[in-house]
């Protein structure tokens, strides 16, 4: 079954070409023109996608040497996200479906993030623990089967990568942030800087981060401009150990609770390559089994809306034209 993945949620443009779990295609364009404004413009957001769509759309075509005609389905996102942007992905799509008669799929963004993990796999084990992990949700879901997922943990305040993004715009770096704190991280003092690990009374399950991005605020209006700027990748350093910790933490105390060691984790900070080393060690524990996408489908991509489709479309879940825009979906919806 070949599918047409298109993902315009954010500030990414991306479509991709797929054959069952293989991808043939992924093109994918960053609008860097937010870098500018420090996070995302909605309206530009929009803007660019428009310009960008039916580009990226036949690029990925073309790569992947496969025609529109044989194409069995568009599998698109269309929720959660940024309205505006997420509007010209679907209408985009229905154009293609409605010229082409070729059937649409919705599909939820962070479904995406999770199936991303299921590119060439041959076959998949539940249960299993998610942890998805992006500019806007940290979440830990517990997945029973397809379309039964139970909601575990979720942040009371900031996303983990809110938390990169906003620590970042703290140090003067550009967005988006996670990126620009692993890089100046590299050569930092991880234990220099003190920063707290959230504890929530009350629903220890949930994260926080609001507190952590306050103190890394407090540290730099109490101390002197030469002193932040000569311990800049020592701060990026703990800063970076503390959000990562508290992902693992979190993940060891649900796995504990659930007796559920096999888990995936996706979106955008999952490149983290310091997360990915957590990771890792965490699996040199016998009991564990956490698997992390391949590093090119961590952060937006059409990939892994090929992925979500393709699920959809062996559980005989399509869509039809009135298909609409939900910029506030959660991932059992
Ligand atoms: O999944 P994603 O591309 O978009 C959303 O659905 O939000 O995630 C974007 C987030 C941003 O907050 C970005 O700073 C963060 O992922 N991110 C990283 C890294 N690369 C992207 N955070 C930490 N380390 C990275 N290497
Ligand atoms: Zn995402």
């Amino acid at each position: 079954m070949y599918i047409l993945g298109i993902e315009s949620s954010c500030d990414e443009t991306s479509a991709s070409v797929s054959y069952h779990r293989k991808i043939l295609s992924n093109t994918t364009i960053n609008q860097v023109v937010h870098k500018e404004y420090g996070g995302v413009v909605p309206e530009i957001a929009s803007r660019e996608h428009l310009d960008l769509i039916s580009k990226v759309v036949e690029l990925a075509l073309i790569d992947s040497g496969i025609k529109i005609d044989d194409i069995d389905a568009i599998a698109v996102t269309n929720g959660p996200g940024l309205k505006g942007a997420l509007m010209v992905g679907v209408n985009f799509a229905k154009g293609l479906s409605i010229s082409k008669n070729i059937p649409i799929i919705g599909v939820n963004h962070m479904e995406g993030h999770l199936f991303s993990n299921f590119i060439d796999l041959k076959e998949i084990k539940y249960p299993f623990l998610c942890l998805l992990v992006s500019g806007g949700h940290t979440q830990i879901w517990n997945v029973k089967k397809y379309k039964d997922y139970n909601l575990l943990s979720n942040t009371i305040d900031d996303a983990a990568g809110e938390a990169f993004d906003k620590g970042a715009r703290l140090l003067g770096l550009s967005y988006p942030g996670g990126p620009e704190i692993e890089k100046l991280a590299k050569d930092g003092d991880l234990s220099k800087f003190k920063f707290p690990i959230a504890k929530i009374k009350d629903s220890e399950n949930n994260f926080s981060f609001s507190g952590l991005k306050t103190s890394l605020y407090y540290l730099i209006k109490n101390n002197d401009k030469d002193m932040i700027h000569d311990n800049k990748h020592h701060i990026a350093a703990s800063y970076q150990e503390t959000i990562l910790e508290t992902l693992i933490q979190k993940i060891m105390l649900i796995a504990e609770k659930t007796k559920v060691y096999d888990a995936f984790v996706s979106g955008g900070v999952i490149a983290n390559m310091r997360f990915r080393d957590k990771i890792d060690k965490l699996n040199s524990q016998p009991k564990y089994n956490i698997n992390c996408p391949d590093m090119r489908y961590c952060t937006d991509n059409a990939a892994m809306i090929c992925m979500a489709g393709y699920e959809k479309m062996i559980n005989n879940k399509t869509s039809d034209l009135n298909l609409e825009v939900f910029p506030n979906l959660l991932m059992n919806q």
